[in-house]
């Protein structure tokens, strides 16, 4: 083990409301080239921890801990700096892509948002735009950089969002259940997506962006995921690589879900 910082390192993070701690004491550490699911039942805190990671808790969350990426502290930073950190460093795909994306404009110019942020020059958004939607496997760029949101289907919308996402060349991807509102089929699509983008699989020059990657599907996060930190009531119950959590489950929760799991089938192979 070497003693570098993890990409990032979240200590004793808690967010709570009229102080009472949803998110409870979390540890977390992500190291460059990891998929971490931090999974746990509807409640349990996922999104409020990636909010608090992301830096965009809901008023009034009082976020508490520290929360470093490549070693740079973001929690209790003033906001100007927070907002240059977002773009390249944390990047976060939500479920809801329907709220996400703004509907009264059209996907080109929210596309641009993110690259006019990176320093890219106007005339080069187009060019830029089509290769993100290329590379989140939508050919169709021209027609849908025009549309707008509710023109598009779920999974097309989705992924829009990763594309926006990844506009920011990101080193850390956290995904809030980002296929919990698709069909199976499309859901298994954009999860083979996720892998492909989160694994060094075509020799891409560009290290991938590491990921978090929430779900309450222990299935889903065996497939895509090297890690696995399970979240019950605000606090972590259990955490390891994610072979290991399957195999052996120490934590009564975790067995449960993977009971779940189980009962409801696993699904197929993502890739
Ligand atoms: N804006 C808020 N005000 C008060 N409580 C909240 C707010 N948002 C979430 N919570 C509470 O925090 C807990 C964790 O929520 P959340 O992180 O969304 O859970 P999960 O994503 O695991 O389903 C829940 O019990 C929820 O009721
Ligand atoms: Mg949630």
């Amino acid at each position: 083990m070497s003693n570098a910082p993890s990409l990032l390192e979240v200590d004793q993070l808690s967010v709570s409301f009229d102080n009472k701690a949803v998110v409870d004491r979390v540890d977390l550490r992500i190291d460059a080239g990891a998929r971490v699911g931090l999974i746990g039942e509807s409640g349990s805190g996922k999104s409020l921890t990636a909010a608090a990671i992301a830096d965009i808790t809901p008023p009034g969350a009082e976020v508490t801990g520290s929360v470093r990426h490549e070693g740079r502290e973001l929690v209790g930073l003033h906001n100007r700096a927070r907002h240059r950190l977002r773009s390249g460093g944390i990047a976060l795909v939500s479920q809801d892509a329907l709220t996400a994306l703004n509907p009264l404009v059209r996907v080109e110019d929210q596309l641009a948002i993110p690259l006019r942020r990176r320093g890219v020059a106007r005339r080069r958004c187009a060019a830029e735009q089509r290769d993100l939607l290329a590379s989140v496997g939508l050919d169709d760029a021209e027609r849908l950089l025009r549309g707008y949101p509710g023109q598009l289907s779920g999974g097309q919308r989705q992924r829009v969002l990763l594309a926006m996402a990844l506009a920011t060349q990101p080193s850390l991807l956290l995904a809030d259940e980002p296929t919990t509102a698709l069909d199976p089929t499309v859901q298994a699509e954009v999860l083979a997506l996720l892998r492909a983008l989160t694994t060094a699989e075509q020799p891409a020059a560009a290290q991938p962006p590491s990921l978090l990657f929430i779900s309450h599907d222990l299935a889903v996060v065996a497939q895509l995921c090297t890690h696995v930190v399970v979240l019950r009531a605000g606090r972590v119950v259990e955490r390891g690589p994610v072979s290991e959590i399957i195999a052996a489950p120490k934590h009564s929760y975790t067995r449960e879900l993977l009971e779940a799991t189980r009962s409801i089938g696993m699904p197929q192979e993502v890739s």
